[in-house]
């Protein structure tokens, strides 16, 4: 397959990428046939992979438009993989063309195809971040004006606590987000989870014996505490 104008040189298409595995998992067209191929692994060994990315990705179209609604125009988007398939801005846009985004993800790939998906977009940013590090992605915005912290912001972890072990205080990382922005701004978590489906929690408990970067078991106590003492 020819290289597509999205992803630059500098990115190796041969290689699976977890961002695009999902983005194919998405239904997204920001993917290669080694993506393709172990997301056909994950679906035979999940079937119910896919389902799972498309619930969550309608699940933060409906925050953003809601938001967008309450007259939020500024989105960190914290996780956020390859910015395709019904992402953030595109989203808030089609509701309120002046919307800015800020994009924020651990994972070069992700963000050098963001970086070319969004050129020439001077109202939407990825950083290449981790969220373990409020302070430095606070700095980026600040310096580089890339939203105004003095007006609503709309805050998305989806899908992505549950890469955060206990160890590194997913708490506090949240107030330290909250804390940033002021009232009127809106905090959105998904988190991934094996409860309800026992055959997985028991391969989990397996695997996860001893103490892992997931915890998904816990993931509706992790939540509620998540959300203890937001605004
Ligand atoms: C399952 S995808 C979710 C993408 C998007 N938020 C959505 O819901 O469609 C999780 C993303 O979180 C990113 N991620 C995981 N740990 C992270 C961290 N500590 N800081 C920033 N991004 C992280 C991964 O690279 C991946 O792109």
């Amino acid at each position: 397959m020819p290289r597509p104008q999205w992803a630059s040189d500098a990115i190796d298409i041969e290689r699976p990428n977890a961002a695009r595995i999902y983005d194919y998992l998405l239904g997204g067209s920001h993917n290669f046939a080694a993506d393709r191929r172990i997301g056909d692994q994950v679906v035979g060994v999940t079937p119910g992979a896919r389902g799972q990315a498309r619930i969550n990705r309608a699940f933060l179209g409906r925050v953003v438009r809601y938001c967008v609604g309450q007259g939020v125009r500024q989105f960190l988007d914290l996780g956020s993989g390859i910015p395709t398939a019904g992402n953030v801005h595109e989203v808030a846009r089609s509701e309120a063309p002046d919307a800015r985004v800020v994009y924020v993800d651990i994972d070069p790939i992700a963000i050098a195809h963001g970086r070319d998906i969004l050129a020439d977009d001077p109202r939407a940013h990825t950083l290449g971040r981790d969220l373990r590090d409020p302070d430095a992605i606070l700095d980026d915005i600040v310096e580089g004006k890339l939203l105004d912290l003095h007006e609503p912001v709309a805050v998305l972890m989806v899908a992505v606590l549950h890469a955060v072990p206990d160890a590194d205080d997913p708490a506090g990382i949240i107030r330290a987000f909250t804390d940033a922005v002021v009232p009127g701004s809106y905090l959105a978590i998904t988190h991934g989870t094996d409860e309800g489906n026992p055959e997985r929690r028991a391969a989990s408990s397996r695997s996860h014996g001893k103490p892992t970067r997931r915890s998904p078991s816990g993931a509706r106590a992790r939540s509620r505490a998540f959300s203890t003492g937001t605004r």
